[in-house]
């Protein structure tokens, strides 16, 4: 974006919203440039104001005055092309794949929503089939290409991600939204662009943690500087979504209202808090063959503690387990259990139980 700045009139030029770009995006980026533009120049009091926003490139612009770059946009495109700047393949170096730690037989959850992850996750892997060749595209242009998991910490969702990429017999590759982020203008975007780079390579399955944090609606954020940085990841998660082929779990705590442009390309799972019969089935695969354990256990019995979660039931062994250890007792009882997963409750810090979620889900 230039200021062309001249006598009592202000008048910008945008060049660069590249065609082919999405009829929305375009729209949006508009509306927001010329937005910025307006703020601009309402620091320099009132003036009459005009914003040309146009694909062409510089110097063949229909309309509007030129004037050289400025001192600021120099500057910016320096940060954009350093000479010493990874490229994005080198970027992806940094994102390695690993073997997937856990199988679906360790994951506990409604047989409906086992059972939506597997319709998404089939309905992703098969979208060359259904869009492309079974001519779906036509009705949908944007086929979805992400799973999203939603649900309180210590639901499974990792535990979920880890499950489909065993599934799917596939390594994993995961990294957290706020790693990608940096101080450096652009960097979050190229990061992002070397983690799906990273996944097609290495033929992995691609985890994102946090993933509310790309997708939120817009306009949510408050400071300028952080809100450009945002749209433009936004931006590159729609671009790297689009174009990938693999599948991509994301994960988030918040089920928030994601921007629309989202809706078609990521089937929402939502991960309730475990009922009583959840809690039972996780109880049971938390606790191996090899701990020595008193006849009286019985997971049936420990279900009976609400307001847990998967993590507090697996801290609870755990706990119960070292404190047996540490007293010099032979067996694990089940008082043992129920003391350990009350103290993990009791030390909570003052939050919300996980609320059970209603479950529903499927990509628009
Ligand atoms: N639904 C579940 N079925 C079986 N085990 C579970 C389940 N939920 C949680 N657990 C246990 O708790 C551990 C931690 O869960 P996990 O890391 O998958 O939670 P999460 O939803 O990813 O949490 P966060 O939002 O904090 O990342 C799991 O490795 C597993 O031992
Ligand atoms: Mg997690």
């Amino acid at each position: 974006m230039r200021n062309l700045g001249r006598g009592s009139r202000t008048a910008f030029a945008v060049t660069g919203i590249p065609g082919g770009t999405d009829d929305v995006e375009a729209a949006l980026l508009r509306t927001r440039l010329i937005e910025a533009a307006k703020e601009f120049s309402g620091r320099g009091g009132p003036r009459p104001l005009t914003v040309t926003v146009t694909n062409q490139p510089p110097g063949t612009a229909e309309s509007g005055p030129r004037a050289g770059p400025t001192a600021e946009t120099e500057a910016e495109a320096e940060a954009e092309a350093g000479p010493d700047e990874p490229s994005i393949a080198e970027r992806a170096r940094r994102f390695t794949a690993t073997p997937p730690l856990y199988t679906f037989d360790r994951l506990v959850l409604p047989d409906r929503t086992l059972d939506q992850l597997l319709r998404a996750v089939h309905t992703v892997e098969q979208r060359r089939v259904l869009f492309d060749e079974w001519g779906l595209r036509e009705i949908q242009p944007h086929p979805g290409s992400a799973i999203n998991l939603e649900g309180a910490p210590g639901t499974g969702k990792t535990l979920a991600a880890h499950a489909l990429a065993h599934r799917l017999g596939r390594p994993l590759i995961q990294a957290r939204a706020s790693q990608l982020e940096s101080k450096y203008h652009g960097e979050g975007p190229k990061n992002l662009a070397a983690l799906f780079h990273a996944a097609r390579e290495q033929g992995a399955v691609l985890f994102l943690d946090e993933a509310d944090a790309l997708m939120s609606s817009r306009f949510e954020t408050t400071t300028h500087g952080s809100e450009h940085a945002v749209n433009a990841m936004r931006s590159e998660m729609l671009t790297a979504l689009d174009s990938h082929e693999g599948l991509v779990v994301l994960a988030t705590n918040l089920v928030t209202s994601y921007d629309t442009a989202f809706d078609s390309r990521v089937w929402h799972v939502r991960f309730p808090a475990p009922d009583e019969a959840a809690r039972a089935g996780i109880w049971r695969r938390h606790l191996p063959e090899a701990l020595p354990l008193a006849e009286d256990v019985s997971p049936e019995g420990l279900a009976g503690v609400d307001e847990v979660t998967g993590r507090d039931i697996r801290r609870a062994v755990i706990d119960a387990a070292a404190e047996v250890l540490r007293t010099g007792r032979p067996r694990v009882r089940q008082a043992d259990l129920l003391a350990a997963v009350e103290r993990i409750k009791a030390g909570r810090p003052c939050r919300a139980a996980p609320t059970p979620m209603s479950i529903s889900g499927g990509a628009g």
